[in-house]
This record gives C-alpha cells, structure tokens and sequence, in this order.
C-alpha cells in the first residue's frame, strides 16, 4: 500500500487567511481585466512580462513591498524548464514580519491566493529555511522548504473584508523568509460555499484524473479561475476514459470545473476492482490532526445505450460518503462533496464499487482536498489602515511598519498605540511621529484616522500649512506640531476647538506660523486677471476630417519653434481632457481659429451657461455668429489637473471651443440616459464602432507621427445631432516617438479601470495596440449594452463576462436586450469576435485599427444587405458553430493551448511529476 507521508504531504499542504493593510497605489500593482495580480518577486525594476503559456502578464514587485533583498537563485538549479518565476525571489532577514500587499480588490469578495516559493540555495548557505505565512492577520500555513529545488507551492482561498490583502511572511527562528511568487484570482462568491468570512480553504491537492503525462498541467485559459489541475496517474491500476465533447456545468455549479479537466476520467484497468485513493493528515502546527473537505467530481463521458448502466457507491474509510447510489450524468459536470471539515482520521481512503446492478465500473474526473482555517480575527479598522499606509509612504517611515498595525498586539507598529475593543476592529488612538525626520507638509490621512486621540508630530521639519482636517477628529485631545517650519495660520475649526476646550494644541517653535503672538506675511496671491488672452482653438476630434487636423497642427509643431503663434496650438492638439459631451466641430470655421477674451464673452453670453465640469475648468455653452451652437472650455486659474500639459505659457487664460456635440457620449446612449431614452439600434451602434475605428485607426496611421490616444472609452466617444461619432479627449495621448516608433515610454499609468491594457499595465509602455485593447472593451460595450466592469452578481471585467458566454456559443445571452432582438446574428457574432481578438491579453495577438475598420466595415456592409433584403440567415453562426472565425471557436482553440511550458506553474508541474512518481501527494494504490 502506497501512502504519502506527512513530509512530502506538507509541500502540498496550503494554507490560508485574511487581510489587511494598504499603501499607496500603484498603478503597476492594480488587477488585469480578469482581476488576476500576478507578481514575480525579486524581479527587480518596473517591468513584467506576459507568460508565453498563460498569456497571463507577471508583475515585478515593485509597488508591492517595501522591504527585503532582491536574490537570484543558484545558477545551478536553473533548468530549461523551470518557471521564469522561480528565478528571483525576495528574502526578509529584517524584521520580524514582512508582508505583501495586494490592492484594488473588491471587500468582501472570495479569492484565490497561491504563493510560490523555491530556495535555490539563493543565499549560498545551503540551509532550508521554514517560516510561517499569514493572510492578513490570520495564520495560513507553515511553509517547510525540504530541498532546495523543490518548489513549495500553497494556495487559499479567501473571502477578503477590504480592498487590499497582505500575504505576510513571519520569522519563526528557522530561517529566513523568503518568496518566489504570488498570485491572487477572484472568484465568484458563490463558488467554494465551504469559504465564507470566516473560515477559508487551505488546499492540499488538486487532480485531474486521466492523463498519463505528468505536464499535462491544466490553468488558464482552461481555466478561466486559473486553477492549477495537476495529473494523478497510476496507469497500473486505471486506465483512461476521455471525450473531446464539451463537458457542461449547470446553473449555479458551486465548483465550475473547467471541461478540459472533466473530459478525461479514470475506471479501474481490471472492471471487477474499485477505484482507490488516499491522503494523510498533514500536522498543522496548531491542529496536528487536522480534518479535511473533500470535493470529487464526475461526469459520464460516454453515451450508454438503454440496457447499459454505470452506478456506484462512494466510501470514505469504509463508510459511505454519499448516502446513496451516484450515477454520474452524461457531459455535465457533478461534484459530491463535504460541507464541514471530516473529522480528523489519520489518514483518508476513499474506495468507489460498482453496484451490484452497475454493468459499467465506476469512474472519477477529478479530486480537490482543503484543510480549513480560521480567519475569524479581526485586523485593525481598514481607513485607519489606509490612513496610516498613506502615512508611512509619504513619509517613507522605516520603523518596523510592516503589515497590520495593530495586530498582533506583540507585532504592533512602533510608536502607535492601539485600542482593542471585543467587538470591534482595533483602531489607532496615537501616534507618536516626534523627532523622526518628518519632510514636507502634514498629510491629509491624518485627518482620516478618525479615533485618533494624541498625535505628536514635534521636532520634524513639516512645512506648509495646518490642515483643517485634523479639527474633523472628534477624539484628538492633543496635537503636537512643536518644532517644524509650518506656515499660515492656525485654521479656525482648531481654533474653536481650542476655545471650546476639547483641544490642547501645541504649536511653538515655528517660526512662519501666523498666530496672535507671531505676525507674518500673508502668501503672495498671484495677480489675478491675466491681460490678454489666447484662445486657440481646438479639437477633439472628429473620425477623419478632425484627425487630419490633429496631424497638420503636429505638423506645425515643428514649424513653433520658427513661429512663436502658434505654440499654444500645439500645447492644447496633444492635451485635450474633456469630461465628454462636447467635441471638435469638423466645421472648417473652427479649425484653427483665435479669439480674444471680449469675444469668449460674447460666444458664451458672458458665460452665462455652464454645460459642465472638466479636469481644466468650466465649459460653457455659446454660439458663433453664425449661430453654430458651440462649447468653450475656460481653464480655471484654480484647476491643477493637466495644467503643466495645457499650458506652455503662463499667467494667461485658456479656452478651448469646440463644436457642441449635442448628443453627448456613446456612454450615456448606451445606458439609455440619451437619446430621449430611447436606445441604440444595432444599425446605430455599427456606424458609432465604424466611425470612431477610423478616428483611432487615423490617428495611428495617417498620423505622422502616429499617437496613441491612451483614453479609449465609452464616455470619450462623442455623439452630434445626427448620432455621428467622433473620439474625443486627447488629454492622455502621446506622439510616438521617432526613434523609436514601437512604443513610448512613460512612467505614469493613465487610462480608465476596465479599459486599461494588461500589457500596458504590465510594461507601462502604451502602444498602438493598447488603444485597440481599449476599443475592444468599446465594441463588447456596444453589443452587450454593459459597463466595461459589471456586476455578475461579482464584479467582472466585460471581456470576462463575455468570454464566458460566448465560448458557450451563446450569442443572445450577451446581446443588449434594448436592441429587442433586431439585429443580425452573424454580425452581431462578427463584432464580437472582433472585440475579443481586440482584447487578447497578448499585444501581439490583437489586430490593428486598420483591420478593426476593414471588419467593420464588412459587418457594415453586412448589416446594409440585411437591411436590403431584409432576410435573416441564421445557419451559420449558430450557437454551436464551428465556423473557426466564431468567437466560440477562437476562446476553445485557446483553451487547447498547452500550458505546460514556461508558465510559472510548470516547473512546479514539472517538479511534483518527478516527486509524484515518488508518491508525494494522496497515494494512489
Ligand atoms: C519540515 O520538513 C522536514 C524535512 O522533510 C521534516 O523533517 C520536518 O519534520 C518538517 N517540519 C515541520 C514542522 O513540518
Ligand atoms: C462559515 O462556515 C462555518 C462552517 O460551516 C460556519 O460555522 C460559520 O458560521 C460560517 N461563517 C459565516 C460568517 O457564515
Ligand atoms: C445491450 O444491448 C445490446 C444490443 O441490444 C447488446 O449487444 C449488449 O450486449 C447489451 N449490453 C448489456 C450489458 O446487456
Ligand atoms: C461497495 O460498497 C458498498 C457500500 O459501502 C458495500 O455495501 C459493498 O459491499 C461494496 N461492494 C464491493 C463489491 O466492494
Ligand atoms: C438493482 O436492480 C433491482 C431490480 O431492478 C432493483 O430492485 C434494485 O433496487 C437495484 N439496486 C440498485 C442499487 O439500484
Ligand atoms: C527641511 O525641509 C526643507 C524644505 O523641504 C529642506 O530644504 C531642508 O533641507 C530640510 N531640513 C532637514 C533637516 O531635513
Ligand atoms: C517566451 O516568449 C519569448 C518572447 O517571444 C521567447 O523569447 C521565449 O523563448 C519564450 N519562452 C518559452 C519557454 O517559450
């Protein structure tokens, strides 16, 4: 009889917890649009890359952590197969906890978390560390290392309470913690119903029976929650029973297995044997019998004549597990499973017999097997959380700020104390930041800790002034700010506070504060009306007619530096925000026209009426003398945003005018909010994607230099009175650059949630293609009448959302309903497919503009011929289709791509193979 031990076992053993702790954003370490975060720890620098397998983008983990050393491991464990992952890793040998933090997560939804680790004798030491992990505040598991090139993979899953997770590394005095990898993926939270707020899942192993081949590793694409199935095989007691027909889920499937794991199974090689397997107990530092949920899934794969059955009974340590004969159903995915951990055997046999009545021997698709854990405990309130991570980035405080401040007591952050009520989370009630080389002006997070009672911030050196926000802390009795350079006066909601007695404010030893004691100069205002004003004017865009434009008034860039009248030109072409709503006229008369400031007044009636709010200032509501009904955004002297982009000049007023686009934007039409409430038709939506396809494809094209627009999106499309659309906002595009005209390089992420491009994201290198990512998510917007992130109930990335369905063949179930069903299916498929090969993960794999428009213009064409003949013909595009142009069929040629290579989960892969053959892992026998 083969059994695992509790040794190789505990590189399987996973463990899991909750969370807490932010810092500041950063853009790099946001979700792709399938919400995956994916880090490759140790890599240094800001760049990541796509997995050649996955397609999935791996960070590097900058942004993701502030402490520890960047380590290779030895070149001597550096295999052709081994995962780019486990190259480089982060070691903490200061401090007694370290932590990652995963930000931009939705509170309260279930996540899958999974750490890498290989030690690769990195430090030369030749010793195997082991050291605890933590989710959040909660105890995940205890990560062994018992060879050096064997990978330790553990994985959880999670309901996390905020919008950020740390996974957090402890010292137990074994050895220095160190990480390879981490991975985060949501899931639905009706998935895993065994994981709620209080107790997650700890996985011990994932199967997929069938195989033969060890590598034959199955994750995403295949499945789309990136699980990683790895092989079970034991070809001397089971052989293989597989289809290549689609095996289903049903409604509500609470495991949503993929199918490519489902189509494989195993019976018994000899039909008169049972199927058997088991797994140990793994000793958990705290539980050294810890009992186990077990999930088993089986599909029938084979279609059995009347006079044929397959039935069988499954037993668990010799007991029925499933109180009733189980005949598994043909092509649809089943799952028997516990709700509640067993209770602690030793060791877990499960046996699955034929019935007597069975003329078939039993069979299995595939096993999950989770420990659980607690993550019942509560870290500290989550703004103060936030709060003080914003803090200790701003001030770039060393300290032994790491993870929850508050939790574990014995692990609270120096200098700040805590309150711990029982049932409520911890909050911070002081903090005591004297005499630390405090640099710049006070933050505005001290406002938001909000139960804080005594804050000291003497003997810095804070400038600036006093922030009013701090009299907004009902607690705060003493404020200490003795000793800086701070400037102004002391804010009256202090004051009164002071007056009323609920303050005590210390303020001496600053020299440029204004108070009764201390007379100062009052801050220089800057002198107020400018004198004269330039109102150049300017464009959004139109599809051609204003893109042309664009390109001539790049053009005379060059000619500025000759010709000084037209330099605000060139300042305002590559920097126009817009809010949206209003857009260039391609009327010749505005292009390139001046107005004096008396003018602005008389187009604007004074700037009688305001239309809205952008990032630079008012936009107003006017009208050229020949009553052409136009829109002139006036930049505000107070208005930051884009100013630095705006204006080359200073101290004079900006405005732009442009046409009035009066049907505002293609988000507003397709949430029904125009239009007279009335919607879209299909025929609208095709001309809206085909015009603005051409806006963009000139843009990249017939653009010299080319630019990338880098804001793509629904609210950026611009409608006039004849739904004519054209793509506005170029606030955040960029002229490639000439040397290098593949990319431009830029240290910023800019771009809107649900339309960013994950390779963009990954590489902060926008090119051409992340415009057409963007556009992608535009399409699937126009067929689905969906936001670009909807709520499934979950949040869910569009692309996802559609993904999903489509690869079901289902076209009407992603279809905007508010089209009643007035549109072609064979063009609506078309667009689909367009939008999703748009929005491959990979650059590579996405189209230009210029084929977007030709598609278009087919689907265009298409919708012409329809109109025509008006004769619908449904026979090809079908939910079933196999026209290999399908977005079915493009999603399932994905599916099939192998994963096993480079993904960093191969070498894990590769590594359990060889350990497998060894027995690690439930034992077959
Ligand atoms: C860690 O692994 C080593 C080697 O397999 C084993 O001897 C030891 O008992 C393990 N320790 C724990 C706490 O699991
Ligand atoms: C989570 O599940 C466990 C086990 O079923 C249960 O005891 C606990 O009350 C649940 N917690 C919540 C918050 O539902
Ligand atoms: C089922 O019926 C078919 C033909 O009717 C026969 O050839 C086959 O042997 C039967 N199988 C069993 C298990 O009775
Ligand atoms: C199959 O399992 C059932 C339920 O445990 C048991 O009653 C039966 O004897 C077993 N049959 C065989 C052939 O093992
Ligand atoms: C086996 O078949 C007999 C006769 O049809 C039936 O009475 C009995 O309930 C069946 N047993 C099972 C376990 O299905
Ligand atoms: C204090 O801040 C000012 C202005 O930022 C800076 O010039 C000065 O060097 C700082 N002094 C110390 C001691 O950090
Ligand atoms: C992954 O892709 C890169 C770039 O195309 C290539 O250099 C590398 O060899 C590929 N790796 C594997 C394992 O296919």
């Amino acid at each position: 009889m083969e059994r695992s031990t509790p040794g190789t076992m505990a590189a399987w053993s996973w463990l899991l917890l909750l969370c807490f702790t932010a810092g500041v954003l950063q853009a790099r370490a946001q979700p792709d649009n399938n919400g995956f975060i994916s880090v490759d720890c140790g890599l240094p620098g800001k760049t990541g890359f796509v997995d050649n397998k996955t397609t999935i983008f791996i960070a590097a983990d900058d942004g993701f952590t502030d402490g520890g050393e960047f380590h290779n491991i030895s070149a001597e464990f550096i295999t052709p197969t081994l995962g780019r992952s486990y190259h480089t890793l982060r070691s903490f040998p200061d401090g007694t906890r370290n932590c990652y933090t995963l930000r931009s997560l939705v509170p309260g939804l279930k996540y899958l978390i999974r750490a890498f680790f290989m030690y690769g004798n990195y430090d030369g030491l030749n010793k195997l560390p082991m050291f605890d992990l933590y989710i959040g505040v909660n105890f995940w598991t205890t990560v062994n290392i018992t060879a050096p090139d064997n990978p330790v993979i553990v994985e959880a899953i999670v309901v996390v309470p905020d919008d950020f997770v740390q996974v957090c590394m402890m010292k137990t005095g074994a050895g220095t913690p160190f990480i390879s990898g981490l991975n985060l993926r949501p899931l639905k939270n009706m998935l895993y119903p065994q994981a709620n707020a209080t107790q997650g899942l700890v996985l011990l192993g994932r199967f997929n029976f069938g195989p033969t081949d060890y590598t034959d590793i199955i994750r995403y694409p295949d499945d789309p929650h990136d699980r990683i199935w790895f092989v079970w095989s034991d070809s001397t007691r089971w052989s293989e029973i597989s289809t290549t027909k689609k095996v289903q889920n049903t409604d509500n499937d609470m495991y949503e297995v993929p199918t490519a794991v489902m189509q494989t199974a195993i019976t018994p090689r000899n039909a008169s044997m049972n199927i058997e397997f088991s797994w140990d107990a793994v000793p958990l530092p705290n539980d050294p019998n810890p009992g186990y949920i077990g999930i088993l899934y089986f599909s029938e794969l084979q279609l059995l004549p009347s006079n044929v059955t397959r039935q069988f009974y499954i037993n668990l340590n010799g007991k029925l597990w499933l109180q009733k004969v189980y005949t598994p159903i043909y092509l649809y995915s089943d799952a028997t499973y516990n709700q509640n951990p067993y209770l602690r055997y030793p060791s877990y046999n499960i046996s699955i017999n034929a019935t007597d009545n069975s003329t078939l021997p039993p069979l299995i698709n595939a096993v999950e097997v989770f420990s659980v854990i607690s993550t019942a405990t509560i870290g500290t309130d989550s703004q103060d959380v936030s709060a003080i991570a914003e803090i200790k980035a701003k001030y770039q405080v060393k300290k032994n700020w790491m993870g929850d401040p508050c939790v574990p007591k014995t692990l609270a952050w120096d200098k700040v104390t805590c309150s711990y009520a029982i049932s409520n989370p911890p909050r911070i009630i002081s903090i005591n930041l004297a005499s630390s080389g405090l640099n710049g002006e006070i933050s505005s997070s001290f406002g938001n800790l909000k139960a804080v009672q005594n804050l000291d911030l003497s003997n810095n050196n804070l400038t600036g002034p006093i922030p009013d926000a701090l009299a907004q802390l009902p607690s705060l009795t003493i404020l200490d700010l003795t000793g800086n350079q701070l400037s102004g006066s002391i804010p009256p909601g202090l004051l009164k506070r002071i007056q009323d007695g609920s303050l005590d404010l210390r303020y001496g030893n600053n020299p440029n504060l204004c108070t009764n004691g201390n007379s100062c100069q009052p801050a220089k205002k800057k002198s107020k009306l400018a004198i004269y004003i330039v109102v150049p004017i300017v464009l959004v865009v139109v599809i051609i007619l204003v893109a042309t434009l664009i390109c001539c008034l790049l053009r005379r860039k060059k000619k500025a530096s000759t010709n000084n009248s037209v330099k605000p030109q060139n300042e305002t072409v590559s920097n126009m925000p817009s809010n949206g709503g209003y857009g260039h006229s391609s009327s010749p008369r505005l292009e390139n026209r001046r107005f004096t400031y008396d003018e602005l007044k008389k187009i604007t009636n004074n700037f009688h009426r305001v239309l809205g709010r952008g990032g630079f200032g008012y936009v107003y509501d006017g009208f050229l003398e020949d009553g052409t009904q136009v829109a002139v955004k006036l930049r505000s002297e107070s208005s930051n945003q884009g100013a630095k982009e705006f204006l080359a000049e200073d101290g004079e007023y900006m405005a732009l005018v442009y046409e009035y686009m009066s049907e505002g934007t293609m988000q507003e039409h397709i949430a029904g909010k125009n239009n007279n409430g009335r919607y879209l038709t299909w025929r609208e939506r095709l001309r809206i994607a085909l015009e603005s396809a051409q806006g963009l494809e000139y843009l990249h094209k017939g653009c010299n230099p080319p630019l990338i627009h880098r804001d793509v999106k629904a609210a950026n499309i611009l409608l006039n009175s004849r739904l004519e659309a054209k793509i506005a906002d170029f606030g955040l595009s960029k002229a490639f650059n000439h040397n290098n005209d593949t990319h431009i390089s830029t240290n910023t992420l800019v771009g809107t949630p649900g339309y960013v491009d994950p390779e963009y994201q990954a590489t902060m290198q926008p090119t051409t293609k992340s415009d057409v990512y963007s556009f992608g998510v535009v399409l699937l917007e126009l067929v689905t009448g969906k936001t670009p992130i909807l709520r499934d109930p979950e949040p869910i990335s569009i692309i996802q959302w559609a993904r999903q369905r489509l690869a079901r063949g289902n076209i009407e179930s992603v279809v905007d309903t508010q089209m009643h069903g007035d549109h072609d299916v064979n063009g609506v498929w078309k667009v689909a497919d367009i939008a999703l090969k748009c929005t491959s993960n990979a650059s590579a794999q996405r189209p230009t503009m210029t084929d977007v428009v030709a598609q278009l213009q087919e689907c265009m064409e298409l919708e012409d011929r329809r109109g025509s003949i008006n004769n619908t013909s449904n026979d090809f595009y079908t939910g079933n289709s196999n026209d290999p142009n399908s977005s079915y069929n493009i999603y399932t040629t994905d599916q099939s791509t192998n994963v096993s290579q480079s993904s960093s989960a191969f070498e894990m892969e590769h590594n359990f193979g060889r350990v497998s053959t060894m027995s690690a892992g439930p034992a077959a026998r």
